[in-house]
């Protein structure tokens, strides 16, 4: 099947209008309640954070567009040029999951961060119920490198959080296989 073709477009590049869209995304229950702060945002909250990331130097967002359409985020975040490493994150929109775009999604993030960007290490945390998710970056090379315990409070209870990591070698013995 051919992969779809997703478009990673820099965040604080876009129209204030594109950026503002991203809003609804961010806020959907699909999104949310897979992000350490599930609470719904609101549109001040979202512009300040807006703001926070077009003057942020160790920050890299991308909104993901499917067929011109905004459909998802990526971030890159922590990027640290000494260590030559970041965490990131991803998501896309609730009614296009489960149809193969996130793992699309990751290789496009995976080639951009070891190629572009330039990182030798990639680090990311998923809440521990998530564990499509986990399979899901196992399956592109990522280890799981240990749990921050008790990280996540929501619905009444605390949730690890588990820490996953690739490195440029671990990425680049995949691309010759
Ligand atoms: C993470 C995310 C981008 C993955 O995108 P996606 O398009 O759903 O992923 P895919 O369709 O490529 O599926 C990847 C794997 O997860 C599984 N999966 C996806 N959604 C699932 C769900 N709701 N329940 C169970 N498994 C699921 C798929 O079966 C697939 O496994 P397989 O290859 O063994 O079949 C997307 O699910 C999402 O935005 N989730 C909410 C935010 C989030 O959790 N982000 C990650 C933490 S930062």
């Amino acid at each position: 099947m051919t992969p779809p073709a997703l478009e990673l477009r820099p965040l604080p590049e876009q129209p204030r209008a594109e950026q503002r869209a991203l809003l609804a995304l961010r806020n959907e229950p699909e999104v949310r309640h897979n992000m350490y702060d599930g609470d719904l945002i609101e549109p001040a909250t979202h512009e300040r954070w807006l703001d926070g990331i077009a003057a942020n130097r160790r920050a890299d967002y991308h909104l993901v567009y499917l067929d011109d359409t905004l459909i998802g985020m990526v971030a890159f975040t922590n990027i640290d040029q000494t260590h030559k490493r970041a965490d990131w994150a991803f998501y896309i929109t609730g009614i296009l999951q489960g149809r193969g775009i996130g793992t699309a999604l990751e290789r496009s993030a995976l080639d951009y961060a070891f190629g572009p960007l330039g990182l030798n290490k990639l680090n990311c945390e998923v809440i521990d119920w998530n564990e499509a998710v986990i399979a899901l970056h196992k399956r592109f090379g990522f280890l799981e490198e240990g749990r921050r315990r008790a990280h996540v409070w929501r619905d009444g209870e605390y949730h690890d959080a588990v820490l996953l990591g690739l490195t440029r070698q671990d990425w680049a013995a995949r691309q010759r296989t």
